[in-house]
Order: C-alpha cells, then sequence, then structure tokens
C-alpha cells in the first residue's frame, strides 16, 4: 500500500482519513467530498519545477515508459497516489499545448502575447476528461474494479468509455436522453460502454448512478464523476502544462467554464500545492464561467455572496437555493449541454477555489457562448460551445474593467470542435441537424460491433434490470431520490 497519501474528508469538523486504497464515493462519516492528500515530507523534496522538463525526452512512445508517455504521468510526483507505475492507465492523454491567440487577442482589444489558449480538445478522446479519467482508471486498477461508471453531459462519457475499452473493464455511462451532443453520444457507442439513455437531465444521472454505487453494491460500480477525487488529481496537470509552456511562469488569469465545478477545483488544487511546496510564488487569479441557464455557482457567489470562511461555507444558503429552484421545478438549460447543470457536486471544493484563487464568477449567454465560438474557431482553434463560454467570460470580465487587456489570461478550450457539429452547421446555416435526424425513418442497426443505446425511464429499478442486475437485491435502506 501507498502510505504517504491518504484520502480526507475536506470538512474540518469531520476531518475522517481513509486509506488510499479505500473505494469511496464521499465521505462515510459526514458524507462530505473527499480529497487526495500527502505526507510531502515523507516524500522526496522537489527543487525546481524544471526538474520535469527532462521528461521530454522520454515521451515518445508507450514502451519507453509508459508514465512520461503521458502528459498527466510526467508530473507524477506531484500526484503520487500509485503502487508501482505498473498500476498506471494510459491512453497517452494530456499532451496538449498551450497556444498564443495574437488575432484573437485583437479582436478581444488585447494586446498580442496576452491571450492564451490552452487546448484540452486533442486530448484522445477530445476534451480535458482523459487527465483525470486516467488518474481514476489508475487507481480503479488499484482497487481491482471490473465495471465503472458514471453520469454524463457527454465528455466524461466518451473519456470513461475510451479507457474501459482499453484497460478491460465494463463501462456503463448514464446520459440524460436528447441531452448530449451527438459527437460525444458516438463515442461512447463506439467505444462499447454500456449507454443508458435515462429519461431525465445531468443532474438525475447523476443521482441514479450514485445510488447504484451505493445502494446495489452487488453491481460493483467503482465511480468515475468528479466526485472521485483521484479524477481531480489528474486535472491538476492542466496547470502543470500551463505553467510548462510558460517557463514555469503563473499567468495573470486562469479562466475556465464552470459545470460540475471539477475543473476549476482541481486548477486550485494544484496551486495550493505547489505553493506549499515552496514551487511557484504567484498563484493566477482564477475566473469561472457559468452558462446563465445553468448558473447556479453564479447565483451563489457573485449574487448571493456566498464565500468559503474559516474552511467552510454555509451550507443552508445553497440548500435553500436547491429548494427554490426544486419548487419551481427550474432545469437547467443551454446551448452549451456540456455545462447544462443546475447541482454541481463539487460546489464546495469550488468555493476553497475562489479562494485560494482569489477568484470571480461570470455568467454568459447561449448568444454569447456561439459568438464566442465562432470567433475562437475563425482565429484561434474551434471548440465546442462551453469551452467558448471561457473567452465569451473573457469579454465579460474585459468589459467590466475586472481583467484590463495588458494580462496575461489563459482560457481552457476544454472540448474539440468536433464533439458538437450540429451546432456549428447551425450557427453558420440555420440547419439543424439533429432535428432533421431525428425526423429520419430508422433503420435496425447493421454493424458486427453495433452497441445500441437503451432507453430508461428514471427509476432505480429499471436501471438495475437494463444494467442485468436484480432489483430485488437492494439493500433495505435505499438513498431517497431527490
Ligand atoms: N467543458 C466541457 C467541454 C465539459 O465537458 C465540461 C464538463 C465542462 C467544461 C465543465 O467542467 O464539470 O469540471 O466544471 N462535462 C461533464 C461531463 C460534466 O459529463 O462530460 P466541470
Amino acid at each position: 500500500m501507498n502510505d504517504v497519501a491518504f484520502q480526507q474528508c475536506m470538512n474540518p469538523v469531520c476531518g475522517a482519513r481513509y486509506a488510499v486504497d479505500e473505494v469511496h464515493v464521499s465521505c462515510a462519516k459526514c458524507g462530505s467530498l473527499l480529497d487526495i492528500r500527502y505526507d510531502w515530507d515523507r516524500l522526496p523534496r522537489l527543487k525546481s519545477l524544471s526538474y520535469f522538463e527532462h521528461r521530454w525526452s522520454t515521451k515518445g512512445t508507450e514502451a519507453e515508459g509508459r508514465a512520461d508517455f503521458s502528459g498527466v504521468w510526467r508530473f507524477r510526483e506531484l500526484l503520487p497516489f500509485y503502487r508501482t507505475e505498473e498500476d498506471i492507465v494510459t491512453v497517452g492523454e494530456g499532451r496538449t499545448q498551450l497556444q498564443k491567440a495574437d488575432i484573437l487577442a485583437r479582436h478581444m482589444g488585447m494586446k498580442a502575447g496576452s491571450l492564451l489558449l490552452q487546448y484540452e480538445g486533442l486530448n484522445p478522446s477530445g476534451s480535458f476528461k482523459d487527465n483525470g479519467m486516467t488518474a481514476a482508471f489508475t487507481h480503479a486498477r488499484m482497487v481491482g474494479a471490473k465495471r465503472v461508471a458514471c453520469a454524463s453531459t457527454g465528455n466524461t462519457s466518451a473519456s470513461l468509455a475510451l479507457f474501459a475499452s482499453l484497460a478491460e473493464m465494463q463501462g456503463v455511462v448514464f446520459i440524460g436522453s436528447g441531452k448530449i451532443s451527438l459527437g460525444k453520444l458516438s463515442q461512447a457507442l463506439d467505444y462499447g460502454a454500456l449507454t443508458l439513455q435515462i429519461q431525465g437531465d445531468f443532474d438525475a444521472c447523476l443521482r441514479r448512478v450514485r445510488q447504484v454505487a451505493v445502494d446495489a453494491p452487488q453491481m460493483g460500480i467503482y465511480l468515475m464523476n468528479s466526485v472521485n477525487p483521484f479524477r481531480l488529481e489528474g486535472q491538476k496537470s492542466i496547470m502543470y502544462r500551463v505553467l510548462e509552456a510558460r517557463n514555469w511562469e503563473a499567468p495573470d488569469w486562469v479562466i475556465v467554464p464552470g459545470g460540475n465545478l471539477g475543473n476549476c477545483s482541481a486548477f486550485a488544487k494544484a496551486f495550493e500545492e505547489l505553493k506549499e511546496l515552496g514551487l511557484i510564488k504567484k498563484v493566477p487569479r482564477l475566473a469561472v464561467i457559468n452558462a446563465s441557464g445553468a448558473n447556479t455557482l453564479y447565483q451563489l457567489y457573485t449574487k448571493q455572496g456566498l464565500r468559503w470562511k474559516n474552511d467552510w461555507y454555509d451550507a443552508s444558503v445553497v440548500q435553500g437555493f436547491y429548494a427554490t429552484m426544486d419548487e419551481n421545478n427550474i432545469h437547467a438549460h443551454t446551448v452549451a449541454s456540456a455545462i447544462e447543470i443546475g447541482h454541481p457536486v463539487n460546489l464546495p471544493k469550488a468555493l476553497r477555489a475562489l479562494a485560494t484563487m482569489d477568484g470571480v464568477v461570470e455568467e454568459v449567454t447561449d448568444d454569447e457562448i456561439l459568438e464566442h465560438r465562432a470567433m475562437i474557431a475563425r482565429w484561434g482553434f474551434g471548440c465546442e460551445p462551453a469551452s467558448a463560454a471561457s473567452v465569451a467570460g473573457l469579454r465579460r470580465l474585459l468589459d467590466k474593467q475586472v481583467i484590463s487587456p495588458d494580462e496575461t489570461v489563459v482560457c481552457i478550450l476544454t472540448g474539440h470542435e468536433l464533439k458538437d457539429p450540429n451546432v456549428t452547421v447551425k450557427y453558420h446555416t440555420g440547419i439543424d441537424m439533429k432535428a432533421a435526424q431525428e425526423a429520419a425513418p430508422s433503420s435496425p442497426p447493421q454493424g458486427r460491433l453495433s452497441n445500441r443505446p437503451v432507453p430508461v425511464e428514471d427509476s432505480l429499478e429499471a436501471i438495475l434490470r437494463a444494467m442485468g442486475g436484480d432489483p430485488r437485491m437492494l439493500s433495505g435502506a435505499v438513498t431517497a431520490a431527490r
């Protein structure tokens, strides 16, 4: 066992610790989110981040060194929770780049050299999720998991399906019926995951998959959503690569779209640890951008002033907000389907992240997202709608003079343009390909490897049946479905 790493409840009043080779969906004592923590004093001391540069020479092939092949595990001393390098499950993720976007900067009214795009769409499954998936699959292999599952707005499911097929585990993905883009749906089917199309949205899917993991242990589900703290360990590496591309100098700002709020939480953890280790002096400021139709964090942080204070937050404010949402039957709705989330599970970690990185939260409309997505494609690098929220948010923050045009800004392009071609075609031609496809008569699939999605009603029994399980085996106390 690895005894320098452990899992710890993020609630300081509880603070329960668990060994790194245990599997928990949340703290077994109080239900809060868990963090992965390290006993850094018992690890060899890193003198400077330039230590990692020598890894470039061995990053050619998996055969030369499976860990250096990965843009995540090249930084393995900063996520040392695995036992041996044999545990590592990699598909060559994280070989992404920080791109200077001077033409786009000009169109945004910024100085040359001041706008940089961290292009995470270059990952094997086309989104930043691969950074986290490699870490969570590594943990899944360490604990002997055979069956992995997630709820998803599309990218997590695509990434899980890819890793599951290559790690020879069974992948099960819960997606909202009609809620994810065709590009992402096609990936889950193609990589062979059991694809459950639940009659509900992402929030309903996440509730259900957590229920299956907790209440139906006989299904042997290892949960891959970002409540899994190992995911966030891998996503820290996005910031390591940003720093590496800038000669280990932090930018002034990092801007990221906010959905389930795992990514922003991982970024702050990366900087907090680097600072603790004395490896950086400056921590950049963070801007998290919500779509205005899915703006829980914006409402709570910017409108209601909810803050991380004395290592915790006022959970009653969040409960009150959700109760009002439920009473009024309000669900998230945005063209940026990847961030169409009303109940972000990492909200407490995001509040902590905003405190660590002196952050702001902004919202942008669907029109702003669509216009900035087109601008990024025209003068930068194509991305999917959710990713463009970062640049649309930058525009708002420039207009409000929160960010000045000569500050150095890194926007994270979280997913590839080809994830959601329907939005692009509709923007340019007015034709809705998705509607046209839905109207077309369907014929049965012909291919030898055809993998049809399974329509399932939003109930635990129906889901278990669709997974080949027996609902009569449910443990007595079923987690209340909200
Ligand atoms: N951008 C893209 C392209 C995403 O797919 C997601 C999340 C986000 C941004 C938001 O990141 O959740 O860490 O705040 N997609 C998840 C999914 C929810 O299921 O694929 P976050």
